[in-house]
């Protein structure tokens, strides 16, 4: 099955991040440690993917697919970041927090009053294309050959494991989402997931939905389009209350932001120096903390890094500090920077140009970042970082949009790093 966490851990050996940069860090940031263990000064190194948002700025999701999550994260959606944090409880108590929490999440937020449309082939299969070239199949898997390679062996077996290694977008993408629900997630992402990892598209009102009406194609069945699994909900104030309770008690507000919940911290990050796994890292974790899906093998890369702290208290040089954001925010995916990143095989086949020159690869391949702080302006590269840029009309890939809170440190990085650039490695 995918694990992103297990992806997190490729991503971290495969752009090969030097001694500098080790792969527990990687992981320990990736997976929101410093929520609840304080990380003091090493919080600037760690830039930890923050949980996504609840509440009037986040998602709306289905009550359907949330009572079902809360029970058990990683059965519905497999490498979820999400701890279980209900995971003590015996399978009784553990359904009734399931649905109490339920009902207060729906409580923070307006009814779910969006009528939905229709499905149409022609959106589904225009939503299909955008999809598979403007750069989402960059992060997330392919779907689909593209037209040519359909009866290609070695094409199909090479997009199999790109279904495996890609950022999962969840089976449950269809019961989770109402298709306006998911347009509005897709038009600005940042909103309800900050840190950037999932960034925005800069797209329409009419591509988004198309992009979505492609993602929740399950729901074609129904006219109007309504989420899989579908019944009628209302929020019961008694519930919600019960709800409230346990969202406190089991200290999810610890990662999420967006309610009043209080939040509690547990050990100083820098305390933590387990020789054994223990505490969140234990193979059976105690009823006070949350249980994370991680394998052996990131305990070890983890407890290596608590034990030997020091790398989270150095400052990086401002190209390592250029790798590690370039590594969390996936950067690599579509451009190359020194001997690391760019999309290879089958994925480089998804870069494609709108035909009306013909540049080569010039046209379809997002620009190499070798250098890039000598070439360009800072005051450019912060407003192309902002805003986007089209300044390659012709490309159909788009640059997307991470956030300046996300990436606001890096023109003045890139001009550092690349001041000299026969000093650089
Ligand atoms: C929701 C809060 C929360 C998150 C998130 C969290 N922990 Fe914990 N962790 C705790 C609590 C509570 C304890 C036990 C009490 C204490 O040590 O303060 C604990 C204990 C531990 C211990 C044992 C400490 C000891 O000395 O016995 C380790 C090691 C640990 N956590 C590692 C991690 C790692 C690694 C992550 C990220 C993958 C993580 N924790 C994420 C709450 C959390
Ligand atoms: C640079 C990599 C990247 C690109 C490009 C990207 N995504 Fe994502 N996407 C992610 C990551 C990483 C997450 C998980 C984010 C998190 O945990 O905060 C995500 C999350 C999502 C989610 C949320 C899934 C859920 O369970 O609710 C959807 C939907 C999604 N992406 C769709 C898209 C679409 C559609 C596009 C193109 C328009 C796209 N993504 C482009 C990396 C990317
Ligand atoms: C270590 C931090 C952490 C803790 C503790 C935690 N969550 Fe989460 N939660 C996440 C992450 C990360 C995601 C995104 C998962 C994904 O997309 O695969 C998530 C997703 C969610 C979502 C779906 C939101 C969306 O926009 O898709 C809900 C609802 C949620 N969590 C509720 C809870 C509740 C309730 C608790 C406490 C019982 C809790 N979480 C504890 C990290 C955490
Ligand atoms: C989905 C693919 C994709 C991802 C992921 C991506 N970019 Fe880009 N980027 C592009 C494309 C396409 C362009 C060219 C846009 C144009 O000129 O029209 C571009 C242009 C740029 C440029 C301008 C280069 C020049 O020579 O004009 C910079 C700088 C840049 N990206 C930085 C980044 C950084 C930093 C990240 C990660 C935080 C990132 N990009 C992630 C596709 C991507």
């Amino acid at each position: 099955m995918i694990r992103p966490v297990a992806l997190l851990l490729a991503l971290a050996f495969a752009t090969a991040l030097h001694a500098e940069i080790t792969p527990g860090e990687i992981l320990i940031s990736e997976m929101n440690c410093a929520a609840c263990h304080d990380a003091g000064p090493q919080m600037v190194r760690l830039a930890s993917r923050q949980s996504p948002r609840l509440g009037k700025d986040g998602v709306r999701p289905t009550a359907q697919w949330l009572r079902e999550f809360l029970a058990d994260p990683q059965k519905v959606q497999p490498g979820t970041l999400m701890p279980d944090s209900l995971h003590a409880l015996p399978p009784e108590q553990k359904a009734e927090a399931a649905e109490a929490l339920t009902h207060f999440i729906l409580s923070l937020q307006p009814a779910d009053s969006a009528t939905g449309r229709g499905a149409s082939a022609g959106t589904i299969a225009e939503g299909e294309r955008l999809y598979h070239t403007i750069g989402c199949a960059m992060c997330h898997a392919p779907a689909s050959l593209l037209p040519g390679k359909e009866n290609d062996a070695a094409a199909k077996e090479e997009l199999a494991k790109l279904q495996q290694t890609s950022v999962p977008l969840g089976a449950g993408i269809a019961k989770k989402y109402s298709l306006p629900e998911l347009t509005r997630f897709l038009r600005d992402p940042l909103k309800a997931r900050p840190s950037g990892r999932m960034p925005g598209m800069n797209l329409t009102e009419t591509e988004a939905e198309a992009i979505a009406m492609y993602l929740v194609r399950e729901q074609m069945d129904t006219q109007p389009m309504r989420p899989l699994g579908d019944a009628p909900f209302t929020v019961d104030a008694a519930k919600a209350a019960r709800g409230e309770q346990v969202f406190a008690e089991m200290n999810c507000a610890a990662c999420h932001a967006g309610t009043d919940a209080p939040k509690r911290g547990a050990k100083a990050l820098a305390q933590l120096a387990a020789r054994q796994p223990r505490g969140c890292l234990g193979t059976k974790p105690g009823a006070n903390v949350p249980k994370f899906d991680i394998t052996d093998r990131q305990r070890q890369v983890i407890l290596a890094l608590l034990q030997e702290q020091t790398p989270l208290n150095t400052p990086l040089d401002p190209e390592h500090t250029i790798r590690r954001t370039m590594t969390t925010l996936n950067c690599y995916a579509c451009h190359v920077r020194g001997k690391r990143g760019g999309a290879d095989g089958l994925r480089r086949d998804y870069f494609t140009s709108t035909g009306e020159v013909d540049l080569g690869d010039e046209g379809r391949v997002p620009p190499s970042l070798t250098g890039i702080g000598a070439k360009l302006r800072p005051e450019w590269v912060r407003q192309l970082l902002a805003e986007g840029s089209k300044v390659r009309p012709y490309m159909v890939t788009r640059m997307p949009r991470f956030g300046t809170a996300n990436i606001g440190h890096l023109p003045e990085l890139f001009e550092k790093a690349d001041a000299h650039p026969d000093a650089k490695p």
